[in-house]
């Protein structure tokens, strides 16, 4: 990925070159340019400010300066490229993890970094229409700093350590805060019971040291949904706000077993769903995209499927059946969530949801999705599912498998 940063203080962004950012510089794996905003002012002072017109305090940036340098960087690519500008400013749209996602799939950004009372209004139109850049104004939080660079440092380390390669473990980016709407859970370390004061020892809580995966998984999604409740109730979706499991997540809609009449809505659901997998997985021959009405009413016959409704309409369902070859298994399968409402821990509760329809003498739960479709495969990992090695059911998917938690008694 390439970077271009515009700066009246390119020392500011010295710290690029440290850490994980530097290391990826040096290995080629991101390609950063500062540049000086006052090569490009051509008077005796180097000015790349004046009075602001209409009066009011303090200076604005002036056009021409901010022209030049973004026309340079705009035209230095190789032919035909352009980069995304970013334009830090407090009055942008606020800058998530979401967005830090969106930008990490853009080969070449530019940032523009403003000082002062900010940039004059015209070099966005300028960049926008004569430069046919995309011109994103982005806010790192409700407040005012002095300039951009704190901001596009921010920005940057968010970004790149999204790049394949930057990270080394790229496991570790799989159940962070904000990766799917919740904070992260709590973190331990050894030694599992540690002395803080003489005669005072805090514990590591038992079930992390317990080995059981499932139990593990869903310690940790029930203290995410508590951490984020406490702190950020504003990142839980009203239904989930007042939840303690997942079952709960799901209060507040309909839940019924989906029969023929729901068919066509079901069709109408999984292909606004799975062009995210066609997109991931390279192809968009995979059945849910290419089944025909009649596939999914026989589906319905073979599988027990539910549906989701919100104030009538259909937002998400999956199904679950006895595998055909081997019964103490659990199929669950066309797991959907309308793309509105993804990230809200819908997904999960309809896994549980399916998971606990399975009959008593059912050891193992699965799932099948594809090697390309990271989301899923985190979602069902977080869930206590584990990838079965080599080719999934079908090719270029992967088999995931949960073995079934011992009822208590
Ligand atoms: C003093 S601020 C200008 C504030 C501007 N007069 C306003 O009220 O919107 C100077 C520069 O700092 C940067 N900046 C300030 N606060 C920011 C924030 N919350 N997020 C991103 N950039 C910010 C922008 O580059 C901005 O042009």
């Amino acid at each position: 990925m390439r970077l271009d940063v515009v700066s009246i203080f390119p020392d500011y962004l010295a710290p690029l070159d440290l850490s994980l950012i530097g290391k990826a510089r040096r290995d080629g794996l991101l390609d950063v340019r500062v540049h000086d905003l006052r090569d490009f002012a051509h008077d005796r002072h180097r000015s790349v400010d004046d009075t602001p017109y209409g009066g009011g305090a303090g200076m604005v940036m002036k056009p021409q300066p901010w022209a030049e340098a973004l026309a340079a960087v705009a035209g230095s690519g190789v032919e035909g490229a352009r980069p995304r500008l970013v334009v830090p400013g407090p009055g942008g749209a606020p800058f998530t993890q979401t967005m830090a996602r969106e930008l990490a799939a853009e080969p070449w950004l530019a940032f523009a970094c403003g000082r002062y009372e900010g940039i004059d209004e015209r070099v966005y139109e300028f960049a926008a229409q004569d430069l046919g850049l995309e011109v994103s104004v982005v806010s790192l939080g409700d407040y005012v700093l002095n300039g951009g660079e704190v901001a596009v440092l921010a920005i940057v380390e968010a970004v790149a350590r999204l790049l394949p390669g930057v990270i080394g473990n790229a496991e570790s980016l799989v159940e962070e805060s904000h990766e799917d709407g919740l904070l992260e859970y709590p973190v331990y370390t050894k030694p599992a019971s540690w002395e803080s004061a003489p005669g005072v020892t805090r514990d590591v809580p038992p079930v992390l040291l317990s080995g059981d995966h499932g139990a593990i998984a869903r310690w940790r999604h029930q203290q995410r949904l508590e951490r984020t409740a406490a702190r950020r109730p504003d990142l839980l979706h009203a239904s989930q706000a007042v939840a303690g499991t997942s079952d709960d997540v799901l209060t507040g809609f309909d839940v019924a077993t989906a029969t023929a009449a729901d068919a066509p809505e079901l069709l109408t659901l999984a292909r606004a769903c799975w062009v995210t997998e066609g997109r991931d997985n390279a192809s968009f021959d995979i059945p849910p995209l290419v089944e025909s009405l009649d596939d999914v009413v026989e589906g319905l016959g073979q599988w027990q499927t539910w549906t989701v409704r919100a104030a009538g309409r259909l937002v998400g369902s999956v199904r679950g059946r006895r595998d055909p070859e081997d019964p103490a298994t659990w199929q669950v399968g066309r797991l959907m969530v309308a793309p509105d409402l993804q990230g809200r821990g819908l997904g999960r509760a309809l896994l549980a949801h399916a998971e606990a329809a399975a009959p008593a003498d059912v050891t193992t739960y699965w799932i099948n999705t594809g090697r390309g479709s990271e989301r899923n495969q985190r979602t069902y990992r977080r869930a206590g599912y584990r990838a079965v090695p080599g080719e999934g059911s079908h090719p270029g998917t992967v088999d995931l498998t949960k073995r079934r938690r011992a009822a208590s008694s």
